[in-house]
């Protein structure tokens, strides 16, 4: 039992030795060491550039790409504070052209959501912008811009934002993986085809090289006996991740950052649609010198390798998976009580004739149009999601994670709380929330091209 790991630092240095190569903002460790939740610790203001880089995407013997990225690099650091502390970060605007910061799947004030023209102005190239709120729910998030994003987005900006729980379950490390796909030309260029409208018309921009934490995909060394817990992100502007682990099963334990009950995934696969995060409890049952592919193959679609998990050759670290329970305490969030919501049916369409995507028949390219709805905070919102269109939309609402009730028309088993969820072709999906916060939220297909060509609404909380 000597090798659990069950004290603080301990977990904090296996984590570090986790996500080599990977930056941590070292005061955000430094600081908040052994502090409770809630409790008001020091708060110290962290500083992050947006600003052009270069970063090795493919093999290091081929050409670099040129990137946007927080701190110059992708993904941009993991932000990691534990659950009741207060994020406060100036980012300065490197680049030249505007942007702002999203803190996506978070409950915070409307003025920290960082959707330019709507909770603030743009931050200005040379310009700067304090980020600054408490963190409610623990869980798995991610940062990006909400200007310009399918290009932001796909030129780098993206990092994962790490809500530690008071208590986390017992692991013997943590890896948090970014996955990302690129579009580049042989001199490693993203092809910046942007306003390619029939890739918006479609499936939107999809890349053939796909990265895990902006490198290519490779051996992910592990011991026999070890459990580790896996926080995926998807941050790629269009692509479906539908992951398997040969001969493991991973237990799912929450979505876009809210706990669920533990179960292995449906199908085995694990899906991911642009913005959705899983986290996993991976407990390596495999052979000391095994070798176990990752793969990600969504539909008809090509299978992608992520990967391979490779044992060393050591004796197991333990002879049977840990027996620490693997659930995560729920977060504070408001029960949707559906006596008497809101009730509010949404349509997405697509005008094949514009190559736009519309919202209750309207394309939105601006920010101009009143909100589709304006609710009382403190009441439940109902929502009917329908999908009139050939092609599948991840779905995101800002500010209020929202629990899934139905699908086509059938109760949902596990009536799980997500941020985005993918509605399939022509399907209708049902989900309620409890409008909180007051301000203008958005709601949007996540598919970043779609959302550029119209697919995107505002609510107002009032
Ligand atoms: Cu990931 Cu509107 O956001
Ligand atoms: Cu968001
Ligand atoms: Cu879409």
């Amino acid at each position: 039992m000597s090798r659990l790991i069950s004290d603080r630092g301990l977990n904090r240095r296996a984590f570090l030795r986790a996500t080599r190569g990977l930056a941590v903002l070292a005061p955000t460790l430094g600081i908040t060491g052994g502090l409770l939740a809630g409790c008001s610790g020091p708060r110290r203001v962290e500083r992050i550039a947006i600003e052009p880089g270069m970063a090795f995407l493919r093999e290091p013997d081929r050409p670099a790409t040129p990137i946007w990225g927080y701190q110059a690099q992708v993904p941009g650091p993991v932000l990691r504070y534990r659950q009741g502390e207060f994020l406060d970060i100036d980012f300065v605007n490197r680049l030249t052209e505007p942007s702002s910061v999203h803190w996506h799947g978070l409950r915070l004030p409307n003025a920290m959501d960082g959707v330019a023209h709507i909770t603030q102005p743009p931050i200005a190239a040379g310009g700067s912008f304090r980020y600054s709120f408490q963190l409610k729910d623990a869980g798995s998030y991610w940062y990006h811009p909400h200007f310009n994003s399918a290009e932001q987005v796909d030129r780098g900006l993206s990092g994962a934002l790490i809500v530690e729980e008071p208590e986390p379950p017992l692991v013997d490390r943590e890896w948090v993986w970014l996955l990302d796909d690129w579009r580049l030309d042989d001199a490693g260029r993203p092809i910046a085809d942007y306003d390619d409208p029939t890739q918006r018309a479609a499936e939107g921009r999809l890349g053939d090289l796909v990265t895990i934490n902006g490198a290519p995909p490779g051996a992910h060394e592990v011991r026999a006996g070890e459990r580790i817990r896996l926080r995926l992100i998807n941050a790629a502007n269009a692509r479906i991740f539908a992951l398997s682990f040969a001969g493991h099963v991973p237990q799912i334990i929450a979505y876009d950052g809210q706990p669920v009950a533990p179960h292995a995934p449906d199908d085995g696969k694990i899906l991911l649609a642009p913005s959705q995060r899983v986290d996993l409890m991976l407990d390596l049952t495999g052979e000391p010198g095994g070798h176990h592919d990752i793969l990600s193959q969504f539909e008809t679609q090509a299978a992608i390798s992520l990967g391979a998990l490779v044992y060393r050759n050591e004796t197991p670290l333990r002879d049977a998976p840990l027996s620490a329970p693997i659930a995560l305490p729920a977060n504070p969030l408001g029960e949707p009580d559906l006596t008497d919501p809101l009730e509010i049916s949404v349509n997405f369409q697509r005008d094949g004739a514009a190559m736009l995507w519309t919202v209750n028949g309207v394309a939105h390219l601006g920010h101009d149009a009143p909100p589709l709805f304006e609710v009382a905070s403190g009441r439940t919102v109902a929502m009917h999601l329908h999908n009139d269109s050939d092609f599948l939309h991840p779905i995101h609402l800002h500010g209020f994670p929202f629990r899934i009730l139905e699908r086509g028309f059938a109760p949902n088993p596990r009536q799980e709380w997500r941020d985005t969820v993918l509605i399939g072709r022509r399907e209708a999906v049902e989900i309620a929330f409890v409008a909180e916060a007051p301000g203008d939220w958005m709601i949007h297909c996540h598919i970043l091209e779609h959302q550029a060509a119209g697919m995107m609404h505002r609510f107002r909380v009032a």
